[in-house]
């Protein structure tokens, strides 16, 4: 007998299910970052990517509407038919000149930039070198290609070198998250440029996370490095994080991007997104590249610094970080899911994660930061999270080790 589709998709959520490992769908009923209404209840959130706090800030807003009278809300075709406006290509400049690149393509989320690009530049039994930690995006995207996808343990440039070693004649993609998701420390960018060029690999920087947050101007985690479009060819940024709005992007050479646009399925065969998103994504990189900008990432670095030396004090062991995401390793996924709910108790709201989206064992509470913070929201986790040490055991990690 044929197995059942649906049955065995059943039999999968249940399993998760037992393992504490379901994921709730909760909807917001307000947001006023960085308060959220969940349920009726106010919570104060850490559960966002919105670092700068420019998802709601009145300039971004207000360069939405504006758009929205003039553009309408849809693009209501692909880029290459009709639905690339002006406010796209105005924000593909902007981001190109941002990111010190010629030329950038819009993606309308990071997940298909990513298995855009990786589909388009990969070929079957092609090499495709990653960090364990990659987000899930980068990797469907070498598996969609039909390339030989080979993992390193985390920010193991060694290992790197000897999967790159093991087929030195085949094309090969180097590719890794600038700041990782989930962990929120920083990739050995200059060690892996280094080893890109010399093994004649491309190199591919996804930094989702850190445009708009690290380097001069928030130009991200590349440019906090120096690394030109010879160093990093393929530079993909994220517009739903520290920008505040939808979408994401490819940076590099022109040449790069004008194959891209041709051959990359996800821009190709995919409505483009609003325009007058665009607009308010264009306004957000003004903001971000401006003294507001740096007063913005200023406010996030005192909230990060104020809570790793809160964490501190408390014996509480952080993940090394020095981005917004600031992990606090809980080991297995039933006390993830117990300190999330107790701090959601005292009006907190920091998710747990856990496998699939990191390794088993090493469940956490993300905690996220972002410049709407004040220092006595900090100030509040941190007394709520010494309230919990006292009271909930905890299986490991609490020492920051696995
Ligand atoms: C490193 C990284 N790349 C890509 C993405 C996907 O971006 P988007 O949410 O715009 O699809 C994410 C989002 O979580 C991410 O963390």
């Amino acid at each position: 007998m044929r197995p059942d589709l649906l049955a065995r998709l059943a039999a999968r959520r249940q399993a998760q299910a037992e393992a504490g490992l379901l994921r709730r769908l909760r909807t917001v009923e307000e947001s006023s970052a960085p308060w959220l209404v969940i349920g009726g209840r106010r919570l104060l959130s850490f559960a966002t990517n919105d670092y700068l706090g420019l998802a709601a800030h009145p300039g971004v807003r207000k360069a939405l509407t504006q758009a929205v009278q003039k553009w309408g809300v849809g693009a209501s075709a692909a880029h290459l038919l009709g639905g690339h406006r002006a406010p796209h290509a105005e924000l593909e400049q902007a981001l190109a000149d941002w990111t010190g690149r010629e030329a950038a393509l819009l993606f309308a989320t990071g997940y298909m930039a990513n298995v855009g690009v990786l589909d388009a530049l990969l070929e079957p039994g092609d090499l495709c070198v990653q960090d364990r930690l990659n987000h899930a995006s980068l990797l469907d995207g070498a598996r969609m290609a039909g390339a030989e996808l080979r993992r390193y343990p985390h920010v193991d440039i060694a290992a790197a070198a000897r999967r790159l070693a093991v087929r030195p004649s085949a094309s090969a993609l180097l590719a890794t998250d600038g700041v990782f998701s989930m962990d929120g420390d920083i990739a050995p960018l200059v060690d892996l440029a280094t080893l890109a060029h010399g093994s004649h690999a491309t190199l591919l920087v996804d930094d989702a996370h850190g445009i708009g947050v690290l380097g001069p101007d928030g130009a991200g985690s590349v440019a906090a490095v120096g690394l030109d479009a010879r160093a990093v060819p393929v530079l993909v940024g994220t517009l739903g994080k520290a920008l505040g709005t939808q979408g994401a992007f490819i940076a590099g050479p022109r040449e790069l991007v004008e194959a891209l646009a041709q051959s990359a399925r996800a821009h190709v065969y995919s409505t483009a997104p609003p325009p007058a998103v665009s607009a308010a994504t264009l306004a957000a990189v003004r903001l971000a590249k401006g003294t507001s900008g740096e007063a913005l990432r200023q406010r996030l670095r005192d909230n990060i610094a104020r809570l790793r030396q809160g964490a501190a004090q408390l014996g509480l062991r952080l993940l090394p970080s020095e981005t917004p995401i600031q992990p606090l390793l809980l080991g297995d996924a039933h006390s993830a899911l117990a300190w999330s709910q107790a701090l959601e108790l005292a009006g907190i709201h920091v998710p747990a994660i856990r496998p699939p989206t990191v390794p088993s064992g090493r469940s956490r509470l993300r905690i996220a930061l972002s410049a709407a913070h004040l220092p006595a929201h900090v100030d509040r986790l941190l007394d709520a999270l010494s309230g919990l040490q006292a009271r909930m055991p905890l299986t490991t990690g609490i020492n920051g080790k696995p």
